[in-house]
């Protein structure tokens, strides 16, 4: 009877056992599991670590780690490739082992394997990269390209291996495109250099007159009659380039808004040669324009517009010459319909290297009848942006001492 007691405390105490060895078990488990979900904390990861296991769950921690790493590898690339600045990745020959979507689309796809200085033969890069190799600190420089064209960056040369990248001995390139913002300085401290020259000039002039009248020629009234009107004519030339600088900086500011008034080709053309009028007496002029025409519109931009065209025309003309404005239909650049005005001329022509150039800010074709005849070298710039605005396109032909014909293409309104 004692031994059957026995027997039952034992059974019960071995179900007992094996009861609490199970739900451990099912416990080690559950964090298992938890651990390939990635969902386990740190403490409660170490903490399992240290208590058990079995050679087939430390594989699979194993796998897991690798598993995450290389996602995080993968998504980090992708994130790379969303980005405009470019990646390149080096190993410790030089040798490139990645390169991020924009760098393939700039560069080249197919560079994997190659040598950096297939991709750019910088002795200054090639050095960095070997100091950042050797170092193992990260080095800035900055590179401007000129070839294929105008290109600058910023280099940050990072030694590897990173989160991003698992290659032992390696350098991570990353290049900031900084060629916009580069342009875009160089552009403007060349804008202020030629708008003080442009200044200057008539100032200096102005400034020498004035010494003269006010010491030698104090009481020459002879020369003070033949100064007199050379300074109002250097100041008008201030006032000239003044007054365009402002319409070109109005212009500039409002470029992306299109005008949406309803205007009428026909009497805008009417106002331009109102108020040209005094001058193209001098020459034989026709306006052939004497339909209405409508287009989507700024009525005094468009005299803008066309009375810098029609100056130009009157400027770069001998006196009695033609000069005409024609309308013609849908036959423009752009697509669909339009309405193309045309100001043709039978003046001194631009050579064709030079016609292209002509929209530039400051740009004369013939630099020394420009300045004679008052030009900024500033008008066609104007007239460019104000089309721009307008969803327009301007088109010049011109043939040396056979006239220039200067047309508008406009959308149809
Ligand atoms: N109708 C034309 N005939 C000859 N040359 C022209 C004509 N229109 C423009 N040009 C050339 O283009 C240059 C730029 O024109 P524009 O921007 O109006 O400046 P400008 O103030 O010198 O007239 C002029 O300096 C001139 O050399
Ligand atoms: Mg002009």
């Amino acid at each position: 009877m004692e031994y059957l007691l026995y027997i039952v405390i034992a059974a019960i105490f071995g179900t007992v056992i094996f009861l609490a060895m199970r739900s451990v078990n099912e416990g080690m488990k559950a964090r298992s599991e938890l651990k390939r979900d990635g969902t386990l904390d740190k403490n409660r990861e170490d903490q399992y670590k240290f208590e058990s296991v079995t050679p087939h769950e430390d594989e699979i921690e194993t796998e897991t780690s690798i598993e995450n790493d290389e996602r995080t590898d993968s998504r980090s690339t992708n994130i790379m490739d969303e980005v405009d600045d470019y990646l390149i990745v080096v190993d410790k020959y030089k040798n490139i082992q990645h390169l991020n979507r924009s760098a393939e689309k700039n560069f080249g796809k197919n560079l994997k394997g190659k040598h950096i200085a297939t991709l750019m033969r910088v002795p200054e890069l090639l050095q960095n990269i070997d100091s950042v190799l050797q170092v193992k600190k990260t080095l800035t420089m900055d590179l401007e390209l000129n070839e294929p064209s105008f290109q600058f960056f910023k280099i940050y040369i990072i030694p590897g291996p990173s989160v991003f990248v698992k290659i032992p001995e390696s350098a991570i390139i990353f290049l900031k495109d900084l060629s916009d913002i580069v342009k875009a300085q160089r552009f403007k401290s060349d804008f202020v250099a030629n708008v003080s020259h442009e200044l200057k000039t008539p100032l200096v002039s102005i400034k020498g007159f004035l010494e003269t009248i006010n010491d030698q020629a104090k009481d020459d009234i002879e020369a003070q009659k033949k100064f007199i009107p050379i300074m109002l004519d250097q100041a008008e030339r201030m006032e000239n380039l003044i007054n365009d600088l402002l319409s070109l900086s109005r212009i500039e500011l409002q470029e992306h808004i299109q005008p949406q008034d309803k205007v009428n080709l026909k009497e805008v053309l009417e106002n331009v040669v109102d108020i040209h009028q005094r001058k193209l007496k001098e020459f034989n002029f026709k306006n052939n324009i004497n339909e209405d025409i409508f287009i989507k519109g700024d009525h005094e931009k468009l005299i803008e517009v066309f009375s810098n065209i029609i100056d130009n025309s009157i400027k770069y003309s001998e006196k009695e010459k033609n000069i005409e404005v024609n309308l013609q239909r849908d036959l423009g650049k752009i697509i669909g319909k339009s309405y193309t005005v045309s100001v043709k001329d039978k003046g001194i022509g631009i050579p064709s290297d030079k016609i292209e150039r002509v929209t530039e800010r400051f740009f004369r074709a013939d630099a020394k009848k420009s300045k004679k005849v008052g030009g900024t070298g500033l008008g066609l710039a104007i007239v460019k942006h104000i089309i721009k605005q307008h969803r327009g396109d301007l088109e010049i032909k011109s043939v040396p001492q056979n006239g220039t014909e200067t047309k508008v293409h406009f959308p149809i309104f």
